[in-house]
């Protein structure tokens, strides 16, 4: 082998050695898809939705799924994880104590930044976009809780989500309220991926699912039936699809989480 050739070959060495960039390879950044959970009436499971979504995903995506609890008024998403008095909240990383990434805890793989149960003053409009765009570098999914209502706190989690899960129970009042939810999202112009419709009980006086889909006009991604195991891992803070994988609602849970990630990858 002659120099020339040995020189050629200390070249193409030092070819490879060059970030993927510059060599021509694409590498496609990680940039999380934000999707968040709404509905305008409270109690109808949207936190229940998110937690039991988020742990599924996080097992499929290997880990690259954080949850947020944006619900700052009244928080309560660490209670479906049994943590009852996070060190450290949202809030904190609000105020500009402590840098964000410095929030997030693990759940079994999964990432969750938790809001403080104990915080008793008034939330004041917040830079939540601000706050969590960074975090997309990090991830793959990350899901966002929100507080009923459509009020100044739930329109700014709104306007950070990419798309948005609309959940809702099979009866009238819910239903109608849960309009509300959809004219918020039409008006800023927030895509939405599906309506979760939780609860079911099949009762003759429920609104049926097509009478749902009818009133409501907009893909239905679950049906998701009254579990007593749900109440009961609520009690227990571990999300259903854990606490009892085989019950009906931990495996609706877990397809939605499938249909959620499936999006994901889509997109
Ligand atoms: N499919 C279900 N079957 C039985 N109970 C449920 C179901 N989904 C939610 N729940 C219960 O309803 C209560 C309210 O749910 P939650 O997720 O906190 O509602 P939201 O976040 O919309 O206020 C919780 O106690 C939860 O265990
Ligand atoms: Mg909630």
């Amino acid at each position: 082998m002659g120099p020339e050739t040995e020189k050629n070959k200390s070249k193409k060495l030092l070819s490879l050695l060059k970030p993927a960039k510059e060599r021509g390879i694409e590498i496609k950044e990680k940039r999380a898809i934000i999707i968040g959970v709404f509905s305008c009436k409270g109690g109808v499971g949207k936190t229940t939705t998110l937690a039991n979504v988020a742990l599924s995903a996080s097992q499929i995506f290997k880990g690259d799924v954080l949850a947020i609890d944006a619900n700052l008024s009244a928080p309560n998403l660490g209670l479906h994880f049994g943590e009852l008095d996070p060190k450290v909240t949202i809030h904190d990383a609000l105020a500009g104590e402590i840098p964000v990434e410095k929030t997030i805890m693990d759940y079994h793989g999964l990432d969750l930044i938790l809001g403080s149960i104990a915080f008793g003053e008034e939330v004041h409009l917040v830079d939540l976009k601000g706050l969590l765009e960074p975090l997309r570098a990090k991830y793959r999914l990350i899901l966002i809780d929100s507080a009923p209502g459509i009020g100044a706190e739930v329109i700014s989690a709104m306007k950070i989500c990419d798309e948005i899960l609309i959940v809702t129970n099979p009866e009238i009042p819910t239903v109608a309220s849960t309009l509300k939810t959809f004219r918020s999202a039409e008006k800023y112009k927030v895509p939405i991926l599906g309506v979760v419709v939780n609860k079911v009980r099949n009762e003759p006086f429920e609104l049926t699912i097509k009478d749902v889909k009818k009133a409501l006009g907009w893909p239905i991604v679950a049906v998701v039936p009254e579990d007593i195991k749900v109440r009961e891992a609520t009690a227990a803070g571990i999300p259903v699809v854990s606490y009892k994988p085989k019950s009906p609602a931990a495996a609706e849970f877990r397809k939605l989480s499938e249909f959620v990630t499936k999006h994901v990858i889509k997109s």
